[in-house]
């Protein structure tokens, strides 16, 4: 699900507004009514309705007849209310191309002061068209889940960023918006198109870095060779939004299955022979 960047730039100001009014909104309305849209804009009804067919053409805003009028913002038009903020803010000037798509997120390449990559954030997204025909997923009256985890769920990984960066080998966390995170471009390719030289010392300096972290109190709760990316020989450990502190009652077995995971695809991919035990053990110290 790509963000709507080409639309981005014709916005004008009502379409701003009736963004911002729909935000707003939605943390009451599942499906925010006609009249509550116009009263907050102070647009006329032909002004709001041709305004919201733009949007719903674009695939910012969604329209829905039952059992009222009513509309709601779906990730296109939050991703272009972060993008407005952010580069009133300055920290970005210009969108460019698309360089990951994950499960739960799309990350592009944007300029700021230097090259950098944003992450939008998309937690139950895929989820989305499914439950607004299941209606009881949505509330009418209440939050809006896919909205709040998106936005949790950026905050979190901005959260960890800052608490790692420069201990840890992570991006350097820029800013954050909404279910934005604005982060250092890494320039490099993900672990698992690597092939490396020296594997041993790669995974040394992984177990590391998770120890590093680990007492810096974060443990990665998600690490795979997808979340690792190598900069030149430099390991960058990527993807926080699940961490959990090193005091949560999981932290134990999470962080053996986090070591796991690398070990595991170290003794495959390389034929190494490396203990599990052993590489959790340099890990906890
Ligand atoms: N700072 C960055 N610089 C360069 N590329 C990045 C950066 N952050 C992410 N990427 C690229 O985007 C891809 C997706 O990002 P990330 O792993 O953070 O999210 P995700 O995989 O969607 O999350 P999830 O694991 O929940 O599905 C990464 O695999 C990586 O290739
Ligand atoms: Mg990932």
């Amino acid at each position: 699900m790509a963000v709507a960047a080409e639309h981005i730039r014709t916005l004008n100001k009502y379409e701003r507004a009736i963004l911002a009014a729909l935000e707003r909104w939605m943390k009451q309305y599942a499906w925010v009514p006609l009249d509550q849209i116009k009263q907050t804009t102070e647009l006329s009804e032909s002004e709001v309705n041709y305004r919201l067919s733009r949007l719903i053409r674009w695939g910012m805003v969604r329209f829905n007849p039952v059992p009222y009028d009513g509309y709601a913002l779906v990730f296109g038009g939050y991703d272009t209310l972060a993008l407005a903020s952010l580069s009133k803010k300055g920290t970005i000037s210009a969108l460019g191309t698309m360089i990951g798509e994950g499960k739960e997120s799309v990350v592009y390449e944007a300029l700021g002061l230097g090259p950098v990559a944003i992450k939008f954030h998309r937690v139950g997204g895929r989820s989305f068209s499914s439950a607004r025909l299941n209606r009881d997923y949505i509330p009418d009256v209440g939050h809006c889940p896919w909205l709040v985890a998106s936005r949790k769920s950026a905050e979190r990984e901005y959260e960890a960023l800052s608490l790692l960066h420069p201990r840890v080998s992570v991006p350097l966390p820029i800013d954050q918006n909404r279910h934005t995170v604005v982060m250092a471009l890494i320039n490099g390719a993900n672990l698992n198109r690597c092939a490396l030289e020296a594997p041993g010392e790669v995974l040394d300096e992984i177990l590391v870095q998770l120890g590093e972290a680990y007492r810096a109190g974060v443990i990665h709760s998600d690490l795979s060779e997808y979340n690792i990316m190598m900069e030149d020989d430099r390991v960058v450990i990527i993807d926080w939004p699940q961490w959990i502190g090193a005091d949560h009652p999981n932290a134990a077995a999470t962080l053996e299955r986090d070591v796991g995971n690398i070990v595991t695809y170290f003794n495959r991919k390389y034929l190494l022979r490396r203990d599990q035990k052993d590489a959790l053990r340099c890990v906890t110290g």
